[in-house]
C-alpha cells in the first residue's frame, strides 16, 4: 500500500475537484433525449478546460472520457448516439488524471421520473457508499469497510456486485490494495493515514451474476436486473475520512442523513 504525503494528498484533492465539477457540468443535461455521447463530450471538455487529462481514455484500449451504464449496465459501457428515456437509470463513472494524479468518481442519475424500486436501488447504494467511508479510518482495517457497505446494502434486500471491486488510487488509477464491497469487519490490512481508496459500491437489485459482453468492456447483470454505482476518492487521515471528490469532504452528517451509519 503506498501512502501519500501531504503535498501530494493535496495535489490529489485538485484532480479530484476538476473530476467532481467536470461531473457536475453533466448533472442538468441529464434529461430524456440527450444521449450518453453528448454527456461524454461535455465531461471531456470541462477536465480539458480545467487542465486535467481524462484517466480512462485510452486506458487498455476504454474508448471515451466516461462510462456511461444505462439500466442493467453495471458499469464500463461505452458512451453512445442513444437518447435516454423516460424512467431510465444512467451510472456515469469518471476519472482525471492531474500532475501525475488519479481522481476517480461515479454516481447513478435518474433520467426523468424512475420507479420507486429503482429511486430505492439508487438510494441504499449511496448510503451504503457514504456509511462505508464512515468507517474508513486510521486503525479500522479494510474489511471493517468492505463489511459496512455489504450490510447496508443486504438489509435493504439488495445484492453486492462481487465481480468488480475499488481499489487504492494515486500515481496509477489502480494500486494496492483491493476495496472488495462485501467481507468480515475486522480482516485485511489496517487503514493508515496517507491511504487513498477510490470506494466504490456496485449494487444490483436481485442475486445476479455479472457478465462482460463481446466488446471487452459493458457488463450487464445476467437477469437484466437494474444495477447503481456510487464512487469516491477518499484519503484515510488522522482526523478521519476525507472524501477529496466531494464539495463537502467530512461524511459524517451524509450518512447520517442518509439513514444512519448502521444502516437501521
Ligand atoms: N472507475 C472505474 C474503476 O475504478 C473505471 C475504470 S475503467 C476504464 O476501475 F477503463 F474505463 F478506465
Ligand atoms: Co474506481
Amino acid at each position: 500500500m503506498i501512502l501519500k504525503s501531504k503535498s501530494e494528498l493535496e495535489i490529489m484533492a485538485e484532480a479530484a475537484v476538476i473530476n467532481r465539477e467536470a461531473l457536475e457540468a453533466i448533472e442538468p443535461t441529464i434529461k430524456p433525449g440527450i444521449t450518453t455521447a453528448e454527456l461524454n463530450e461535455i465531461a471531456e471538455n470541462a477536465i480539458l478546460s480545467r487542465g486535467g487529462k481524462p484517466a480512462f481514455k485510452g486506458y487498455r484500449g476504454f474508448p471515451a472520457t466516461l462510462c456511461t451504464s444505462v439500466n442493467e449496465v453495471v458499469v464500463h459501457g461505452f458512451p453512445d448516439d442513444q437518447p435516454l428515456a423516460e424512467g431510465d437509470i444512467v451510472s456515469v463513472d469518471i476519472g482525471t488524471f492531474y500532475r501525475g494524479y488519479a481522481a476517480d468518481m461515479a454516481k447513478t442519475y435518474a433520467v426523468g421520473k424512475i420507479s420507486v424500486e429503482a429511486q430505492r436501488l439508487l438510494d441504499v447504494t449511496e448510503r451504503a457508499l457514504y456509511v462505508g467511508i464512515e468507517v474508513a479510518r486510521a486503525g479500522n482495517r479494510l474489511g471493517d469497510v468492505s463489511a459496512a457497505i455489504q450490510n447496508v446494502v443486504e438489509k435493504e434486500g439488495f445484492w453486492v456486485v462481487r465481480e468488480f471491486v475499488g481499489h487504492g488510487i494515486g500515481r496509477e488509477f489502480h494500486e494496492a490494495p483491493e476495496v472488495p464491497n462485501y467481507g468480515r469487519a475486522g480482516t485485511g490490512p489496517v487503514l493508515r493515514p496517507g491511504l487513498v481508496l477510490a470506494i466504490e459500491p456496485m449494487v444490483t437489485q436481485g442475486r445476479t451474476q455479472v457478465v462482460v459482453l463481446g466488446d471487452g468492456w459493458t457488463a450487464p447483470t445476467a437477469d437484466g436486473s437494474l444495477a447503481a454505482h456510487f464512487e469516491h476518492t477518499v484519503a484515510i487521515s488522522e482526523d478521519g475520512p476525507r472524501i477529496l471528490t466531494a464539495r463537502d469532504q467530512r461524511p459524517r452528517e451524509r450518512a447520517v442523513i442518509k439513514g444512519g451509519v448502521d444502516g437501521a
